[in-house]
C-alpha cells in the first residue's frame, strides 16, 4: 500500500482533526481509502481563530508524529482549513477594453480583468484568500463562463472574492511552516462542502452550514457556482454555555446534557423533570422546559443568521437543494426537524458515507478534514486554483491564470 497520503487537517475550535487518504486503484468506486483518522483537543484556538500558534503547533505536530510513527504514513501534501477569520465573500466587478485589433478576447484580457477585480480596497488587516470567477459579460450584453475566442470590445468580469483576517492567516502559516510540510489553505465551509455536497445539489442551489464548536460557516451554491461564503464567531459551545448558565452547572455537565438529553422539539411545555448523577455522586434535577429555553434562543440565532444571509443574496428563486447541515453541532437532537420548520426549506444532515462510501465515525465532525483530503485527491486538483489556495505567500498571483476554470466537480 502506498503510504504517501494526502492529509486533511482541520484545526477546529474544540478539536484538531486529521484524515489521511490514499488512492488505491484496487478499491471499487472512488478508489479512496481513509488510512488514518485522529483528533486532539485544541488549545490556543478561539472561535475558529488561532490565537496561540505555539500551543496549537504542539497539538498538530503530535498528530503528525502519531501518523508517521504508528501507521508509518508520510504526508505528501496537507490541505488545512482557515476558519473564524471573519471569512466572507464580496462580489467584485471590473472592466477592461479588449486589447487585440481583431477584438477576439484572449487569455491576456481575461487575466487583466481578473487581476483588476481582485485589486479592490480592503479594510486593514484583511486579505483576499481566493477569487471565484462567476461570469464574464461581453459588451454589457452576453454573459458567458469562458469568453476566450469570442469577439467584443469591452470585457466585464463579476468575481466572488473570499477575504480573511490577515493576522489569523499569518498565525496559521506560522504553524504550517514550522511543520515543514507542503500545504494549501482552504476556507472551512468550502472544504466541508467538498465532502458533503453533490454537483446536482450545487446546480439546484444549496446552502451548506457547518456548525462547529466556536463558529458557524455558511456557503451557498447556485446554478453550480459558489455565490456566498461567510463565517460567524458563535457555534455549538455557545449552546453549552447557555445551558451551563441557565441550569447553573459547570461546562462539562452542560455539555453532557446538550449531547445526551437536550432536544430542539420536546420540552417547550413539558414540566417533566430530568435527573442526572454527577461524577462526585451529587444528583441534580432540572425541568425540560428550562433546558428547552436555555438552548432555543441560540438555535434560533443560528437559524435566523442563515435566513438573513439567504435573503440578502436575492437569488431569483428559492434554493431547491435546501440547506444541508454538518459539523458536530448539527448532531443536536431534533435540530434538523426543528430547522426544517423554521427555514421552510428542504433540510437534511450531511451523509458522507452515502456520498463517498468512506466509513467514518463522527462523520459530521470530520466533514471538513475529509473535504480537505478529498480536495487533494480530486481529479479536479488543478482546478482548485480558482479558490486560490493561498499556499505560501507569493503563489497566488501565479495561480490566477487558471481561476476561470470551474472548480466544481
Ligand atoms: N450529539 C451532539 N449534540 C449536540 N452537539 C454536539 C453533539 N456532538 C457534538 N456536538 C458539538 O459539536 C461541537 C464540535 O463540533 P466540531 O468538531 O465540528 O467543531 P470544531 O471544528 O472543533 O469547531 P469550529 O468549526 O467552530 O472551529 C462541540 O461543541 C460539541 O458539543
Ligand atoms: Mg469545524
Amino acid at each position: 500500500m502506498d503510504k504517501n497520503a494526502i492529509i486533511g487537517l482541520d484545526i477546529g475550535s474544540s478539536k484538531v482533526k486529521l484524515v489521511a487518504l490514499i488512492k488505491d486503484e484496487k478499491l471499487p468506486e472512488s478508489n479512496l481509502q481513509v488510512v488514518h483518522k485522529s483528533s486532539g483537543i485544541s488549545v490556543g484556538v478561539r472561535k475558529g481563530r488561532i490565537e496561540d500558534p505555539e500551543k496549537i503547533f504542539d497539538v498538530v505536530s503530535s498528530l503528525f508524529d502519531e501518523l508517521s510513527q504508528t501507521d508509518g504514513i508520510e504526508a505528501r501534501k496537507v490541505f488545512v482549513n482557515i476558519n473564524g477569520a471573519s471569512l466572507e465573500s464580496i462580489v467584485s466587478k471590473a472592466n477592461v477594453v479588449v486589447s487585440k485589433a481583431d477584438q477576439v478576447i484572449g487569455q491576456e484580457d481575461v487575466d487583466r480583468a481578473l487581476t483588476s477585480a481582485k485589486t479592490i480596497s480592503l479594510p486593514l488587516n484583511k486579505e483576499v484568500l481566493g477569487v471565484y470567477n462567476n461570469e464574464f459579460i461581453i459588451d454589457g450584453a452576453y454573459v458567458v463562463k469562458n469568453p476566450i475566442g469570442l469577439k467584443g470590445t469591452r470585457l466585464e468580469v463579476r468575481s466572488l472574492l473570499i477575504t480573511a483576517f490577515s493576522p489569523a492567516l499569518n498565525n496559521l502559516r506560522d504553524v504550517m511552516n514550522r511543520l515543514d510540510v507542503d500545504y494549501e489553505i482552504v476556507p472551512t465551509p468550502l472544504a466541508s462542502s467538498y465532502a458533503v455536497l453533490k454537483p446536482e445539489q450545487k446546480e439546484l442551489g444549496v446552502c451548506l452550514v457547518d456548525i462547529g464548536a466556536g463558529t458557524i460557516g455558511i456557503v451557498v451554491f447556485y446554478e453550480g457556482d459558489l455565490v456566498f461564503l461567510k463565517t460567524y464567531p458563535f457555534g455549538s459551545s455557545n449552546i453549552t454555555k447557555d445551558i451551563a448558565v441557565k441550569l447553573q452547572l459547570d461546562f462539562d455537565t452542560a455539555e453532557y446534557i446538550k449531547t445526551e438529553i437536550a432536544s430542539c422539539l420536546i420540552g417547550q411545555s413539558s414540566n417533566k423533570k430530568e435527573k442526572i448523577k454527577l461524577e462526585d455522586g451529587e444528583e441534580i434535577s432540572f425541568s425540560r422546559k428550562d433546558l428547552y429555553h436555555a438552548l432555543q434562543a441560540r438555535v434560533d440565532q443560528i437559524l435566523k443568521t442563515i435566513l438573513n444571509d439567504l435573503n440578502s443574496l436575492e437569488l431569483p428563486d428559492r434554493l431547491a437543494g435546501g440547506v444541508v447541515f454538518t459539523g458536530g453541532g448539527s448532531n443536536l437532537n431534533k435540530f434538523i426537524e426543528y430547522s426544517r420548520k423554521f427555514l421552510k426549506l428542504p433540510v437534511k444532515k450531511a451523509n458522507l458515507k452515502e456520498q463517498f462510501q468512506i466509513p467514518i465515525e463522527n462523520e459530521q465532525e470530520y466533514s471538513c478534514a475529509l473535504g480537505l483530503a478529498l480536495m487533494g485527491h480530486s481529479e479536479e486538483s488543478a482546478k482548485h486554483e480558482n479558490f486560490s489556495l493561498n499556499v505560501k505567500p507569493g503563489k497566488f498571483l501565479s495561480k490566477i491564470k487558471n481561476i476561470i476554470k470551474p472548480f466544481l466537480p
